[in-house]
């Protein structure tokens, strides 16, 4: 691996634990205004320094954080339908000109397995790890988005299998039971979603299991910034990332914090 992706990728998995807990705050570049990101920049701002990479599109980087932040940025290049659409119709939307721009870490794109244009995402993924190579450039693909997608082993395997074989470099996708044969089938490093909130404690418990199974970490929206101690969230979601903590430690944190 060449030195300059390498080192971008160490900034988004530090290599103090070889995990990660990243902050996804991207859901606007096709739901619009989400539920506790509608003021983003009051919601954001005081999780950045609790994460180890902000997850998010350039417009909201633009617009709503501190470029002084640092803390390391992977930047949403994907998009096209909104919410109202057909998902899968995603197109690259951000070069690599502009990510270079704005510093980032990393890019991430969509793919769609299994939907009506998956083979144009797939496609996509291939051009734009072709270019990120270029510029020693960490691609994260995101896998199994969409309502109609069964999340099990198997389709969660087949799905990050074929992103880490198109060249990802990191895949982000949704926690199932028997996770760790998706994490077996997958030559590069996993980050769960959370998905949908959840109560507290059960995305804390989903969370563990993921680690326990073999994830790098988490990319985590929702469960975050909807819950109602969101700073109590990431640092109990920091907790048993890199210092494996057990659900009811963490668990604490965020009840203390919420207090
Ligand atoms: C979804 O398309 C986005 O990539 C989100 O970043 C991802 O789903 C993670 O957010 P959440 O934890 O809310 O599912």
């Amino acid at each position: 691996m060449d030195f300059g992706l390498k080192n971008r990728l160490s900034r988004i998995i530090p290599a103090k634990t070889g995990k990660t807990v990243m902050l996804a705050v991207d859901h606007g570049y096709f739901q619009g205004p989400t539920t506790g990101l509608k003021d983003i920049k009051k919601s954001i701002t005081p999780l950045i320094p609790h994460a180890n990479c902000l997850f998010v599109t350039r417009g909201i980087l633009r617009n709503s954080v501190d470029p002084r932040i640092d803390t390391p940025l992977c930047l949403r290049v994907s998009g096209g339908p909104s919410i109202l659409g057909e998902l899968s119709n995603e197109d690259i939307t951000t070069s690599m000109e502009e990510a270079l721009r704005l510093n980032a870490a990393g890019v991430g794109m969509s793919i769609f397995v299994g939907a009506a244009n998956e083979d144009r995402t797939i496609a996509n993924l291939g051009r734009l790890v072709n270019e990120a190579e270029r510029y020693g450039m960490p691609v994260l693909a995101i896998t199994a988005v969409g309502k109609e997608m069964a999340r099990d082993a198997r389709y969660l395997g087949r799905a990050c299998r074929i992103a880490a074989e198109i060249g990802a470099h990191i895949v982000k996708t949704y926690y199932c039971d028997d996770f760790e044969k998706v994490v077996e089938g997958c030559p590069v490093p996993i980050v769960i979603a959370g998905g949908k909130k959840l109560p507290e404690r059960e995305a804390l418990q989903m969370t563990e299991n993921a680690i326990k199974a073999g994830a790098s970490g988490v990319d985590m929206g929702r469960n975050i910034f909807q819950s109602d101690s969101p700073v109590g969230m990431i640092k109990a979601v920091r907790a048993i990332v890199h210092k494996g903590a057990s659900v009811d430690e963490a668990f604490e944190i965020y009840s203390s914090a919420k207090k």
